[in-house]
């Protein structure tokens, strides 16, 4: 299978995983990844070698500019996410990894620890989101750049190492805000009216400024830096068009993979090292685990 057609296919797999019911086994060892976002609160579960079993997720305004200011509130979305994935595969998960934004000071980035460990998961790892997003691409020269719902952030790479990470506010929450008010429509509706891609087309002049000052940030985040290609993931990255506007106001190539919305989630999984630990992995620390993935998925960085 060529690079190119990896990612696609991996990304099929991950959208299909995300409905439907499949048991999987209570012997089988698995990675889990909490993607505790803005918007969305994405939970996937994936065999040793990153292959998606399951998955679900929920909309929930529980955390804002990457902060938990809902405690209560992120303990029962995951929880929800978690049960119905219990449901839906007759296993119980007692461990994963979770993302924070990049740049989430220490305080912070322990409360999206504390929310996995009150549910009664270990909390093997926290990785930053493009880093996560990172384990899936796999690029080692170039920007992965992950638009979520409240911020976006960034992480660096050169020679496969991430030499810089970034966030900054400003995300899908911010054109929703705008479809709302230029249409008059409750924040609702206008959620609903832009996750259809369909209405991508006929939106795109009234959020355009709103992606041209998503594009400016990623400008400024790489400025400085001998960026040669940009890769958008994040839920917003699914806005038709923000690849060329991204492209025009940087200068520098922007490409965006299939299912952006899945990929930090999908990445965050690698990160979770229980199975390395309990000795079900051959691959003894987790650096190892991740790399593995990023090889075995390789398709991002052409
Ligand atoms: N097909 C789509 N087109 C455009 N926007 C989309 C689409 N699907 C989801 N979104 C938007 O993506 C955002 C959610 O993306 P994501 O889950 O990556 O963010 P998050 O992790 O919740 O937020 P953050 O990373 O900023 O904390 C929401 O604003 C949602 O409206
Ligand atoms: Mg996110």
């Amino acid at each position: 299978m060529t690079t190119s057609t990896r990612l696609p296919k991996l990304m099929a797999r991950t959208e299909k995983v995300m409905r439907g019911r499949r048991p999987i086994d209570p012997a089988q060892p698995v990675r889990v990844g909490v993607d505790l976002g803005t918007a969305y609160t994405v939970v996937i579960v994936t065999d040793l070698d990153g292959q998606p079993l399951a998955g679900s997720y929920r909309f929930a305004d529980v955390v804002r500019d990457g902060v938990v200011w809902d405690f209560a509130g992120a303990q029962r979305v995951v929880g929800e996410v978690l049960s119905d994935l219990e449901t839906r595969t007759g296993r119980r998960f007692t461990h994963a990894a979770v993302t924070i934004p990049p740049a989430v000071g220490t305080s912070d980035h322990r409360a999206h620890r504390y929310v996995v460990e009150s549910l009664g998961l270990e909390c093997t790892a926290v990785v930053d989101e493009p880093n996560a997003a990172n384990a899936v691409l796999g690029v080692t020269e170039g920007a992965v750049v992950d638009v979520g719902g409240g911020t976006t952030g960034i992480a660096i790479l050169r020679g496969g190492h991430v030499v810089a990470t970034d966030d900054e506010p400003t995300g899908g929450k911010h054109l929703t805000l705008v479809l709302a008010g230029a249409l008059g429509l409750p924040i609702e509706e206008a959620e609903q009216l832009k996750a259809d891609p369909a209405n991508h087309r006929r939106l795109l002049p009234i959020v355009r400024p709103t992606l041209e000052k998503i594009a400016t940030i990623v400008a400024r985040q790489v400025s400085g830096h001998d960026v040669s290609r940009i890769y958008l993931v994040g839920g917003t990255a699914g806005f038709a068009g923000i690849e060329q506007i991204v492209t025009e106001v940087t200068g520098i190539p922007a490409q965006v993979p299939v299912s952006p919305l899945f990929v930090t989630p999908l990445g965050a999984a690698a990160f979770d090292g229980a199975p390395a630990r309990e000795g079900a992995d051959s691959a003894s620390d987790r650096d190892a685990a991740v790399l593995a993935f990023a090889q075995t998925h390789r398709g991002g960085s052409r």
